[in-house]
């Protein structure tokens, strides 16, 4: 049974917590799927993650369409989110709509995600059928703005600020809100005050569902993870060793032997 975004709402009634996790390939998508992960978002830390950017500003529509596809061949229950890159919807609303619907007619997304109190744009997705993710707090794609990636909502009144642009957003028609690098009793107080679900990353425990970046939970990344990311493999060191093995077997003549040979 494919996830709706209904299910997430009854999860938040039911006080049920939930995960979801970036993904950016059919292989990932396929494994998150089999793992039971509910929600598949297809972050445009992409950027950064898989394609070697420094921000996640350069990241394209065609990117973004590019992995979305490949990640919703690989989705058979999860409920997969594309997130709409810098650019694709901050100039007018009848860009969002148009980005936004491109996710869900070519790219077999279920929801788009949006950065900011981007409410204009919320309800004319909503209004057209587009079920939107807000995501507020640190915004990646506001890194100019925000003067680096900071924690947000710091002071009383820059909490509040958060507060009420979740309830706008809400009110707006988004049907959960991600809460990225926000102090934890923010999280929850904005949790708290929300009939829709929020997903922290680096929010603290109080929010209705996590996020992570999968690259981070995996343990692929170079440097050490962010101090929200909790690495639950090293997948790095595990493909340092495949592949070094890999490597002495072809320079000692080991591989391929006689069993990978055609007779
Ligand atoms: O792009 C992304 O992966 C995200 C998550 C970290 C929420 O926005």
């Amino acid at each position: 049974m494919t996830v709706t975004t209904h299910d997430l709402q009854t999860w938040k009634t039911q006080g049920r917590r939930f995960a979801m996790l970036t993904a950016y390939d059919y292989p990932t998508a396929r494994i998150l799927d089999d793992a039971g992960i509910p929600v598949l978002l297809v972050g445009d830390s992409v950027g950064n993650a898989v394609l070697g950017y420094d921000t996640t500003l350069p990241v394209t529509m065609e990117q973004m369409l590019h992995h979305t596809a490949a990640v919703s061949r690989g989705a058979r229950n999860a409920l997969v989110v594309g997130d709409l890159p810098f650019g694709s919807y901050q100039a007018s609303v009848a860009d969002g709509v148009r980005s936004a619907t491109r996710f869900l007619k070519e790219a077999g997304a279920g929801a788009v995600k949006l950065e900011g109190a981007q409410l204009e744009v919320t309800e004319a997705l909503t209004r057209a059928g587009i079920p939107v993710m807000g995501h507020l707090g640190l915004t990646p794609q506001s890194v100019h703005e925000m003067g680096g990636y900071r924690v947000q909502g710091r002071t009383a009144e820059a909490a509040r600020r958060l507060q009420d642009d979740a309830l706008a957003l809400e009110k707006a028609g988004a049907f959960a809100i991600v809460l990225e690098g926000v102090p934890a009793d923010v999280g929850a107080d904005i949790t708290t005050s929300l009939q829709v679900p929020t997903i922290g990353v680096g929010a603290g425990p109080g929010t209705d569902g996590q996020v992570l970046v999968i690259t981070d939970l995996l343990g692929l990344g170079e440097g050490p993870p962010p101090r929200f990311a909790r690495p639950y493999a090293d997948l790095r060191g595990v493909i340092t060793r495949a592949v070094s093995e890999f490597a002495r077997d072809v320079e000692s003549g080991s591989f391929p032997d006689e069993d990978h040979s055609y007779s």
